[in-house]
């Protein structure tokens, strides 16, 4: 059983991503793909990729690493101002994106059957997608996260066919860890890590669809505690927001498989 679980985590991608969120500027995002780059050397074990702001996609668009958008708008064209396409943020070379990172959803409002748009229009655009859930402080302390969780991913994602899903990678970043400096503790992540697992399974009625999808764990992840929280059996990685920002500590944390 054991051995078991181990191939499956074996066989699943990891990943290290940096979500940079609205800090940097073009000089600035520049030095830090090209100091991530050149440290990544030959560390093939981990897949890495940023979230840069979408004004910088262009000119990080031929580094060696993976870069996503951190957001888009579901539709193809038309009147949203100040929002960016699919086809736009591909142009200028985006190959993954994020939905419903915790900042989208409480800041701006975005509900889970909006993220099921995206999800489909990322879909239909054949677009890899790195969806986001976790919960509140006041949902973790009143006991019920994995249901609150297994709600968004019910009501964003789980429409999805079974070859959709497993194309899909998770990621879980509590809300109150969220750049608190107050990391999940080992067993807080791998129990939710295994809870939505376990969701994906009863939902897909299927183990293999179960084991083959990527979970990151993401919430004040830094090079300190990475590697206690990748050795979890069902912890794929880690989706890095302010230790990202240096090239140093980002590489440190996927060195850290
Ligand atoms: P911090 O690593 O700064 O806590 O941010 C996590 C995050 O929100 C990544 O998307």
């Amino acid at each position: 059983m054991v051995k078991e679980k181990l191939f499956a985590k074996m066989s699943r991608k990891k990943i290290v991503a940096g979500n940079w969120k609205m800090n940097l500027i073009a000089q600035e995002a520049i030095a830090l793909v090209e100091a991530i780059a050149q440290l990544k050397q030959n560390n093939t074990a981990v897949e890495l990729m940023v979230f840069p702001p979408a004004i910088y996609l262009q000119a990080l668009q031929h580094t060696s690493l993976k870069v996503g958008a951190q957001n888009f708008h579901p539709a193809e064209k038309g009147a949203f101002t100040g929002e960016l396409s699919l086809n736009q943020l591909k142009d200028v070379g985006a190959s993954i994106v994020l939905i419903g990172h915790s900042e989208r959803r409480e800041l701006f409002l975005e509900s889970n059957s909006f993220l099921k748009e995206k999800v489909d229009a990322a879909i239909a655009h054949k677009m890899p997608i790195i969806f986001c859930c976790g919960e509140p402080l006041s949902i973790r302390e009143a006991g019920t996260a994995l249901e609150f969780v297994t709600q968004q991913l019910t009501e964003s994602l789980f429409h999805l066919s079974p070859a959709q899903i497993v194309d899909v990678t998770i990621a879980y970043e509590p809300i109150w860890a969220i750049g608190t400096g107050k990391t999940a503790t080992v067993e807080e992540a791998e129990a939710m890590h295994k809870g939505i697992r376990a969701a994906i399974e009863a939902h897909y009625q299927s183990s293999e669809i179960a084991d083959s999808v990527s979970i990151l764990y993401g919430g004040s992840c830094n090079a300190t505690n990475a590697a206690e929280l990748f050795a979890c059996p069902n912890v794929d990685g880690g989706l890095i927001g302010g230790a990202a920002l240096d090239a140093a500590s980002f590489i440190a944390i996927a060195n850290a498989f």
